[in-house]
């Protein structure tokens, strides 16, 4: 059973999908490793060590490949990355299927069984292959880093000689796993941080925190929870009294870091230009949501902007800024997943359709699409 584990081909991507200590915990079980020269350059994880662990480093993308079993990515390959697997392998990624219907097509007709890390199901079985709240968590942290960088002010109160500088006021809006340690990374730092979300649940978990929670909390709110945990996307009359509310609150603070989501939709508009324009200048917005359309208006994918007295930071791939951690924590996610698709007797793959965490994940299967939020429907257009 052959495991690859070629580099990532994307620009910005600096992660990789196993680290020397996931490889070990593989080769445990009876695979064979081996990764494309360089894949872990990016995380600071030498090829040298990929070795030790027992790997094997083969300088081509098409040459680990080759009868490859399973492949580790950290993003969807294409299929001419997938040179040379056997019929049926599993491919293993973020495969972004939303919107990317195509793409995720291509992938059946290359024949994979291709499987997307960020449908597994939130049950406790699968919460050590989570990827979406390891990677988020990671966002959330360094989106704080990230503002501080940018904020030409301190963010703790000091009490100095010449006088006190107040502590920073910090506005988390989203208060899921990105936004949770978001509140928690900027109170060490000592800021005064407030927070909001769309969901009951939130309150509490961002009270825990030592942050105070903002919400217009009618029937709609208490209602907002989807059975998955996720936030229903909001009726326009919600919003305009979410607006409301945190107009006057955003013009008092220093730093906004938005991180709304609404699974398969684009992101909500929270922040409008006339609440930009109310900022103190030196204001610093982060916008974590910027890949999904973004939560503030005028925030660009990938750059940082000037609009009016404040800054937008729309970092792409933030849990890919801090790349060492971001891959030990998605390398042991897919190897949790990985080890429940083994029969670890034969030393082979061995799916079982059944299984709620196949059944979620998987997209593709002999050459379609199976995947019933991504097939295409009978006699649709
Ligand atoms: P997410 O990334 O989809 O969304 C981020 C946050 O944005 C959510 O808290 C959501 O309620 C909020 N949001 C959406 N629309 C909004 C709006 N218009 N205004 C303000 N906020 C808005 O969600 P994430 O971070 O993946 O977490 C969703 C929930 O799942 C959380 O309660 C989290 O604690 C829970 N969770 C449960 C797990 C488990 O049981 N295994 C694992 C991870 C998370």
């Amino acid at each position: 059973m052959k495991i690859a584990v070629p580099a990532e081909s994307a620009e910005a991507e600096s992660r990789v999908a196993a680290t020397p200590e996931t490889v070990k915990r593989l080769i445990a079980l009876g695979a064979e490793i081996v990764v494309q020269a360089g894949a872990g350059e990016g995380s600071r994880y030498p090829d040298a060590d990929y070795q030790t662990a027992g790997a094997k480093v083969l300088k081509t993308a098409n040459a680990v490949t080759k009868d490859a079993d399973i492949v580790l990515r950290v993003r969807r390959p294409t299929p001419a990355e997938l040179h040379g697997v056997k019929a049926g392998a599993l491919a293993i990624a973020l495969m972004d299927p939303y919107g990317h219907e195509a793409e995720i097509a291509a992938l059946g007709e290359a024949g994979v069984r291709a499987f997307a890390m960020e449908l597994m199901p939130r049950i406790t079985r699968a919460q050590v292959m989570d990827v979406l709240s390891s990677q988020a968590s990671l966002a959330g942290y360094q989106a704080v880093i990230d503002a501080a960088e940018a904020y030409d002010r301190a963010f703790p109160m000091m009490m100095t000689a010449a006088g006190t500088v107040p502590a920073a006021k910090v506005f988390v809006m989203g208060a899921g796993v990105a936004g949770l340690q978001a509140i928690a990374t900027a109170r060490r730092l000592g800021a005064s941080v407030t927070a909001t979300d769309v969901r009951p649940a939130a309150k509490e978990q961002v009270e825990s925190l030592g942050a105070k929670f903002i919400a217009v909390e009618d029937e709609e709110f208490k209602q907002a929870e989807t059975t998955a945990g996720y936030a229903k996307p909001m009726s326009a009359e919600y919003q305009a009294k979410q607006a409301e509310l945190t107009a006057s609150h955003i013009a008092k603070q220093d730093i906004v870091i938005t991180t709304a989501l609404i699974p398969g939709r684009p992101a909500p508009r929270l922040v409008s230009k006339a609440m930009l324009d109310s900022m103190k200048p030196g204001s610093v917005v982060v916008d974590l949501a910027v890949e999904r359309g973004g939560n503030v208006e005028g925030a660009v994918a990938g750059e940082i902007v000037a609009v009016g007295p404040a800054t937008i930071v729309g970092r792409l791939n933030v849990a890919g800024r801090i790349p060492a951690t971001a891959s030990s924590l998605y390398a042991r996610n897919l190897y949790a997943f990985v080890e429940t698709l083994i029969d670890k007797e034969a030393k082979v793959v061995a799916l079982n359709y059944e299984d709620d965490l196949v059944k979620a994940t998987l997209l593709t299967n002999d050459g379609a699409v199976v995947h019933p939020m991504f097939a295409k429907k009978e006699g649709a257009a």
